[in-house]
């Protein structure tokens, strides 16, 4: 498949390019001069104290939809995993069944959380052939899996903490997700009127790392796996009296992949990402955003199904500097405010996004909805309203 083309998985979610540029801000590119050409996120893959409840709420919660399922009875002795999917997107949840299942280990460092930003690749040899000399960490070799439906080609190499980017290259594979994994439906009956999905595809995925640590994963990405840096940049003086951080962002060359990085800075109390370095363990990801064309509905059914979110304070809304600064967006502020939905806006455009609360039970993984306007940025004028918000329930924690 040439980039520049649709995924199978966007095909399957009828998605179209133009779509595409306006939901994830895809973008052309030449991949033949890509020393590790990437086409698209393949799945983000969830290690969790419970998958199969796990997977319940996102089917209930988020209105994903069950494709696949492996677990003891399909085979798989030590763990069960689910696999759902909403539009292009697609989530695996895994979770320890025997006692000596190295998932538990997983889990008992570090609780619910991603362990790999698993990337569709056209060629996975290549990849690692380029990663191997830039000195990456390769986890798994290049090597090749085969059922009834094919053969998928994959390999990993090991990013942050202990994630890891499995390279799947599924052009020669038809099932339902990769070898060993069986057909699921959902069983969720939804409403009547139920959209069929509350998001279309991935946006970008966040990794906090090591205080002093973000410039040598930016490089990281730049060198072993030829992502770009795209424009935003944090510094220290997007701070608070308690958060603070730096944040850049590098993309894969059609911007479908899209990774912000952030390390904690100075503060006079702990930030939220010493915070979450802390209980999480170590580097991570921090969140994922999931981009909607419609994000009004999409949070009325998704509080409407019990999911929490940041408040947002009337302050926001009602600061004349950021009304000037906003603009005309497509619905009046007052619908935003009563959503607590944010808004930002920089030269190409504007974009809405909210931020849930934190998923499980440590102060770690959480998401962000997003609807993007032409902005191909990530809400930099709302990193101070977000973080007086997350200080408010860090503080409820006694985590500040
Ligand atoms: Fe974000």
């Amino acid at each position: 498949m040439t980039i520049g083309e649709l995924t199978p998985q966007e095909q399957e979610a009828e998605l179209n390019l133009e779509q595409l540029k306006q939901l994830v801000g895809l973008v052309e590119y030449d991949a033949s001069r890509d020393p590790f050409p990437v086409t698209a996120m393949d799945a983000i893959v969830f290690c969790v104290g419970n998958a199969t409840q796990t997977a319940q709420f996102y089917q209930l919660a988020f209105g994903m939809d069950l494709i696949a399922y492996a677990g003891p009875e399909t085979g798989q002795r030590d763990r069960k995993s689910y696999v759902l999917k909403a539009g292009s997107a697609r989530f695996v949840f895994e979770g320890g069944v025997a006692s000596d299942s190295p998932l538990l280990d997983h889990h008992r460092r570090h609780g619910d959380g991603v362990v790999d930003l698993a990337l569709e690749v056209p060629d996975v040899d290549k990849c690692i052939e380029h990663a191997r000399a830039q000195g990456a960490t390769i986890l798994e070799e290049p090597n090749d899996v085969s059922d009834e439906h094919g053969t998928v080609r994959r390999a990993a190499i090991a990013t942050y903490g202990e994630t890891r980017h499995t390279l799947i290259d599924r052009s020669k594979y038809s099932g339902p997700y990769l070898p060993g994994f069986v057909a699921r439906t959902t069983v969720v009956t939804r409403p009547e009127g139920h959209p069929k999905r509350l998001f279309q595809a991935i946006d970008h995925c966040v990794g906090n790392v090591e205080l002093g640590r973000m410039d040598d994963w930016v490089s990281f990405y730049n060198r072993v796996m030829g992502f770009v840096n795209m424009a935003e940049f944090i510094g220290d003086d997007i701070a608070t009296d308690y958060s603070a951080l730096m944040s850049k962002v590098v993309s894969n060359g059609n911007h479908r992949v899209k990774f912000p990085l952030n390390e904690p800075a100075i503060a006079k109390k702990k930030s939220q990402i010493d915070e979450y370095l802390e209980f999480y363990g170590g580097p991570g990801c921090q969140h994922i955003a999931l981009a909607t064309n419609d994000i009004l509905r999409t949070v009325d059914l998704l509080r409407a199904n019990g999911v929490q979110f940041l408040n947002t304070p009337d302050s926001y809304y009602v600061d004349p500097a950021l009304r000037e600064r906003i603009g005309e967006v497509r619905v009046p502020i007052e619908e935003l405010q009563r959503r607590g939905i944010l808004v930002d806006r920089d030269e190409d455009g504007y974009l809405l996004q909210i931020f849930t609360a934190p998923i499980g039970d440590r102060p770690t993984v959480f998401y962000e909805f997003i609807e993007r306007h032409g902005s191909l940025g990530f809400g930099k004028g709302n990193f101070k309203a977000l973080f007086e918000a997350i200080e408010r329930e860090q503080e409820r924690r006694g985590n500040l």
